[in-house]
């Protein structure tokens, strides 16, 4: 057992002092793999920014840039009550929202609904059932005995998908582990709808968004300077605003060249052709695993999903290294369960405060049945360090191509999910490498940097798939009542029993 030791200065120079040479020179190794510096990002950025607009081409690219038929930004007048359901990756979450009058307010209730693992890979009659079940207690719960309009529904549906019209959406392919047969290629849609009229639910499904949209227009809704919703979560991914004139692939739509519409951009498939992101052995073996191989190059170097799998993968790595062989002679057979570290382990470890590692040891211990010796304690701890920073480092060039292709010079990203929120120093390393990127030797107000703030802010976002959700419904009816088509297959349908349908009505989506 080791002793108790203080907590950890910031500074932990000396702290490699007893390490063995063995040990050390693979750490050096580590850190050589993983470091990616400011020359390979800003070649990196470089790269991401002609295929973003190779996803907007006619002939296309590897990163989807799905029009998603949100044109442009909520004012903060929007008002009606709309419904939100957001199948994430761990939970499924449904949201009643007002948009009451007041400028850029709105209210919440919401319910949260696990996912069982089994329906990432079950049916699809079994994802569908299970959905409209939950949307249906939410309702039974929250209106029990009121006859109810048909309410309007935002679905964050947080998957590749190509839209023709805001309330359509062909699943590209499953991403995040999920992999349900009979999906992918189809529109999502109508099996949704299937299941929620065979249960007489009240709603409609006005939009089917995807939860960086969301995050763009939640953000925006109270942030006039929100430019780009990113998401560093399960999966990764960002979306922005482009004007339609900028769109090649929508040229045949003749839409008012100047008419914004934001772009889902699916960045987790960048570089799936491996020509400049710098892949790992381990990263490749994460690839060749995963339920589709080729797919998510980018995605699978920085997403919660996979940093705690690349972590094991070294270890394991490095246990049967007759160079290394950590954890020597002990069982190992927890650690070689693919998978069963997630990204809050890693997390743990970087945020262990105290000078020898304490709460490491204890946490191998406890979750793997590894006794860590103290210099594989060191090495462990490097390791989250520099998975950790390679992945906002990496994140970081998305952000940068973004802002270098609309020549935004300052701009407010509004980000979520669990890597951003959660995972220790994510924000500050992602920005540290934006200024490497972008060359920034002062800030927003002109004073060097660090003194205040930085011209493109990453920040922490509003309730994407919530409050986006319902704002981009709302956005979507207004322009319906308005005459304005773009995007929408049947203006009448999309109004028919909500309160929207009445002209002149105040209570869904119009002032
Ligand atoms: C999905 C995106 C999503 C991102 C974050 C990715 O795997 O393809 O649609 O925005 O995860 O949830």
């Amino acid at each position: 057992m080791v002793g108790l030791g203080p907590k950890r200065k910031p500074s932990r120079r000396g702290s490699m002092a007893d390490v063995p040479h063995d040990i050390k020179q693979e750490i050096k190794r580590l850190e050589e793999l993983f470091t990616v510096d400011t020359a390979k990002l800003k070649g990196i950025t470089e790269h991401f920014i002609s295929e973003l607009a190779k996803g907007l081409s006619k002939e296309g690219g590897s990163i989807p840039m799905n029009p998603t038929w949100c044109m442009g930004f909520p004012t903060g007048h929007e008002t009606g009550t709309f419904l939100a359901l957001d199948m994430g990756g761990t939970n499924l979450r449904v949201c009643e929202i007002r948009l009451p009058e007041e400028v850029g307010e709105f209210d919440i209730i919401q319910s949260k609904y696990h996912m069982p693992e089994e329906l990432k890979t079950g049916t699809a009659d079994e994802l569908w059932g299970y959905i409209a079940d939950c949307l249906q207690q939410f309702i039974e719960y929250h209106h029990e005995g009121e006859r109810l309009d048909k309410l309007p529904l935002g679905f964050t549906f947080s998957y590749p998908a190509t839209q023709e019209y805001i309330d359509h959406g062909i699943l590209q392919r499953w991403t995040k582990g999920f992999d349900i047969d009979g999906v992918e290629g189809k529109d999502v849609v109508p099996p949704f709808q299937a299941a929620v009229a065979e249960r007489n639910i009240p709603i409609r499904l006005t939009a089917l968004i995807n939860d960086t949209t969301g995050t763009l227009i939640a953000s925006s809704y109270t942030d006039s300077e929100m430019k780009i919703g990113c998401i560093f979560g399960t999966g990764c991914n960002a979306a922005y605003m482009e004007e339609c004139g900028q769109i090649p692939k929508l040229e045949h739509m003749k839409l008012d060249p100047k008419q914004p519409i934001a772009i889902n951009c699916e960045w987790g498939a960048f570089d799936n052709e491996h020509q400049v992101l710098p892949r790992t052995q381990y990263d490749i073996i994460i690839d060749k695993d995963s339920p589709r191989p080729g797919q998510q190059s980018f995605e699978k170097m920085i997403a919660g999903l996979y940093l705690g799998e690349l972590f094991r993968l070294v270890l394991v790595d490095l246990n049967e290294n007759p160079n290394v062989k950590i954890f020597h002679g002990q069982d190992i057979a927890a650690l070689k369960k693919p998978y069963s570290l997630d990204a809050s382990f890693l997390s743990d470890i970087e945020n262990d405060p105290y000078e020898n590692l304490q709460e490491t040891y204890d946490r191998f211990k406890t979750h793997l049945k590894i006794e860590c010796a103290r210099p594989e304690l060191e090495l462990i701890r490097r390791l989250c360090e520099l998975i950790g920073t390679r992945a906002a480092r990496l994140s970081a060039c998305g952000v940068a191509a973004i802002c270098k292709k609309k020549g935004y010079e300052t701009a407010h990203v509004g980000a979520d999910g669990s890597v951003f929120n959660k995972y220790p120093h994510f924000k500050q390393r992602g920005a540290a490498a934006l200024a490497e990127i972008l060359d920034w030797t002062v800030g927003r107000d002109g004073k060097p940097l660090g003194r205040g703030h930085d011209p493109v802010e990453i920040l922490p976002a509003e309730d994407g798939s919530g409050v986006g959700a319902a704002l981009i419904a709302a956005l979507t009816l207004k322009r319906v009542q308005e005459g304005s088509y773009a995007g929408i297959r049947d203006p009448q349908a999309m109004l028919k029993g909500t309160k929207a349908e009445k002209p002149g009505s105040k209570e869904v989506g119009g002032k």
